[in-house]
């Protein structure tokens, strides 16, 4: 079977790129406006098991984490390197969340151990295969009803998203990029047996159109 790990996308395509993967995404997204509208849109819980999957700097993983304090947050990251920056910002936000290094397509948790997932920027960074592998290792580890919650790049909604979604394609692959950019994530839930498939909106960015959905474990 492929790795994959060979073919691994880093945060910004490149190591050397992690310093700034903050700065960047902050004044050029409106990070916080998007992160949040995702968690709000997650629905969670008193004591409901969070993931973020592919959760980077832990930029998500902390904002749910404050928005909701009696929730359990997990953030997982295949990179090691982005891991350390994640572990210094939730010891000087002095927050109780758990970091994992792992794959997406091969989580270290057993099944059900999650009642929510959410997922941001990260599927962009896969082939199809790894998607489809991901999504189902995703409704393996969630609880009957739980959700999984994406905002990542969608169809651009504009003339200049789609000349945006070339410096995206060039940092991260044109051909991983492709199911997002026609609007193929929620067929991807369906084939993989999510229910309650549902396009949730998009947002406007300078580097492209985001685009939101979600999809639940049957009962
Ligand atoms: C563009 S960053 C997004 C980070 C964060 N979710 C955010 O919204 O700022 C994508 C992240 O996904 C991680 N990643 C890529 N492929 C992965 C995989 N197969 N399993 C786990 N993490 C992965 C990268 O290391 C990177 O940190």
């Amino acid at each position: 079977m492929q790795t994959s790990r060979e073919t691994y996308v880093h945060a910004l395509g490149y190591h050397w790129l992690d310093r700034l993967y903050d700065p960047l995404i902050r004044v050029s997204m409106r990070e916080m406006a998007f992160k949040r509208r995702l968690v709000e849109q997650a629905g969670i819980q008193p004591g409901h098991r969070v993931l973020d999957l592919g959760c980077g700097t832990a930029t998500l993983t902390l904002l749910a984490k404050q928005m909701h304090p009696e929730a359990v947050l997990t953030g997982l990251d295949g990179d090691p390197r982005i891991l350390q920056i994640a572990a210094g910002k939730i010891s000087r936000a002095g927050l109780d969340v758990q970091l994992d290094c792992g794959m997406s397509f091969d989580l270290p948790y057993p099944d059900g151990s999650f009642d929510r997932v959410l997922t941001c920027l990260m599927l962009h960074h896969l082939t199809r295969a790894d998607k489809v592998r991901t999504l189902l290792e995703v409704l393996r580890t969630l609880q009957p009803d739980g959700e999984l919650h994406i905002a990542d790049w969608g169809k651009p909604a504009s003339r200049w998203a789609r000349v945006a979604s070339r410096l995206v394609g060039k940092l991260d692959g044109v051909e991983r990029l492709e199911d997002n950019l026609k609007g193929r994530l929620p067929i991807l839930l369906q084939e993989t047996g999510y229910v309650r498939v549902r396009q949730a909106g998009e947002f406007a960015t300078i580097l492209g159109t985001l685009s939101f959905c979600s999809g639940a474990k049957p009962q």
